[in-house]
């Protein structure tokens, strides 16, 4: 080999290496300057807040600060926003987001639309409490990589956030306080008010096309999909398995992990259909690219496997009934 193609070959290669290693670019903050806190969208019930987390201004604003900085990494490159991107529905673009250095994470980052009203977080529903799920990524290692300690020293010597958390927080910059912050700017990112809601609450029948009304009653009788996406997030809260990633190497079990139940092995959560047209690609694993892939992996009954959910089975929708469907999907 010549000196020059030697020199070129180190070049390249270099170049792939830099390119892998490269941090996602940061989304900015597109959301309007004032959130709403004291009303929800049409369609949406009151918000779920605990006790010890009251939802004012300050601890929105605060979160809202926190969530778009990436001083919450050890490097400073990556935001919770690189993952739940503002301008992707609050979920990632891609299958596996990347963290700190370039590493992937093991599944998709789902939206943060509605998770106001989740009753456990994370695909396997590890965190029960959104204050205490905002904490899990700093210490991540192919998220954020940063510890809590670490976190809280810059945010101390940083003055306007030390200011900031003092006024939101009667005790200041603390860990609770951290996940307090981001859970309440999470919970003000509130999805309804679609064409959907004007048509069921408003009665307004021109709100859907006569395609999207015939997705809705699909999705309601033949396609089965609201005995699992029920209510009003279109989802129960709860853990099935539809067979999606079943058989892939290294096995992602799901549920079982948390419970260590065989019942639970490739169960995951259900998530919110609410503003799924922007969100893709779907499933846990992000394996499904269109809307038009995810009715017609229902449309063959799921991925069969030992433990697939007794309600999937082979639902014979025809190509019209299939593009219906996702007519209505996309009208959520
Ligand atoms: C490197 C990408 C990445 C970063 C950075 C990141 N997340 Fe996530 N997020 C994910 C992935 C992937 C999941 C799903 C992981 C799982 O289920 O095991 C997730 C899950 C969640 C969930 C659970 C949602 C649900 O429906 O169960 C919440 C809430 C969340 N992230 C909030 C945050 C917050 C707040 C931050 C910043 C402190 C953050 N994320 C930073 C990738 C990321
Ligand atoms: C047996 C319960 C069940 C039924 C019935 C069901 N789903 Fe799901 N759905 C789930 C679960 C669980 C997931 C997550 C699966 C995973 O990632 O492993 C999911 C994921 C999805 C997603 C991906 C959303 C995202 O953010 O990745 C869409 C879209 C969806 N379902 C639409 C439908 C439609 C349309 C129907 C009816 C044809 C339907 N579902 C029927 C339980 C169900």
């Amino acid at each position: 080999m010549s000196r020059f193609a030697l020199l070129a070959g180190l070049v390249v290669l270099s170049v792939s290496v830099l390119a892998a290693d490269a941090p996602p670019d940061l989304p900015r903050d597109i959301l309007p300057a004032k959130l709403a806190l004291d009303e929800v969208p049409l369609g949406l019930g009151p918000r779920l807040v605990p006790k010890e987390n009251p939802l004012t201004e300050l601890r929105v604003r605060l979160g809202r600060r926190l969530f778009f900085d990436p001083i919450l990494s050890t490097d400073n490159t990556v935001a919770c926003a690189s993952c739940h991107r503002p301008d992707h529905g609050f979920a990632g673009n891609e299958a596996r987001p990347r963290g700190i250095r370039g590493q992937r994470t093991s599944r998709r980052a789902p939206t943060l639309f509605n998770r106001a009203y989740g009753t456990s977080f994370f695909w396997d529903g590890r965190e029960s409490t959104l204050e205490g799920q905002a904490l899990r990524p700093i210490e991540d290692p192919t998220e954020m990589g940063s510890t809590i300690t670490a976190v809280l020293d810059r945010l101390r010597a940083d003055t306007t956030y030390k200011a900031q958390f003092e006024a939101a927080f009667p005790d200041g910059v603390t860990a609770a306080n951290l996940g307090r912050a981001l859970a309440s700017f999470e919970r003000v990112l509130l999805r309804g008010a679609s064409a959907v809601d004007r048509f069921r609450r408003q009665g307004k029948t021109e709100a859907l096309t006569a395609r999207e009304r015939h997705g809705l009653w699909l999705y309601e009788s033949k396609g089965r999909c609201w005995r699992c996406h029920s209510g009003a997030n279109f989802t129960d809260e709860s853990y099935h398995n539809t067979g999606v990633g079943w058989g892939k190497v290294p096995a992602d079990l799901g549920r079982y992990v948390v419970t260590k139940k065989e019942a639970d092995r490739g169960r995951f959560k259900t998530p919110t259909l609410r503003g799924v047209a922007l969100t893709g690609p779907y499933m846990h694993d992000g394996s499904l690219t269109s809307l038009e892939d995810v009715v017609e992996f229902y449309n063959r009954g799921g991925g069969a496997n030992p433990n697939l959910d007794p309600v999937l089975a082979p639902l014979n929708l025809s190509k019209d009934e299939v593009r219906d469907l996702v007519a209505f999907l996309k009208a959520l």
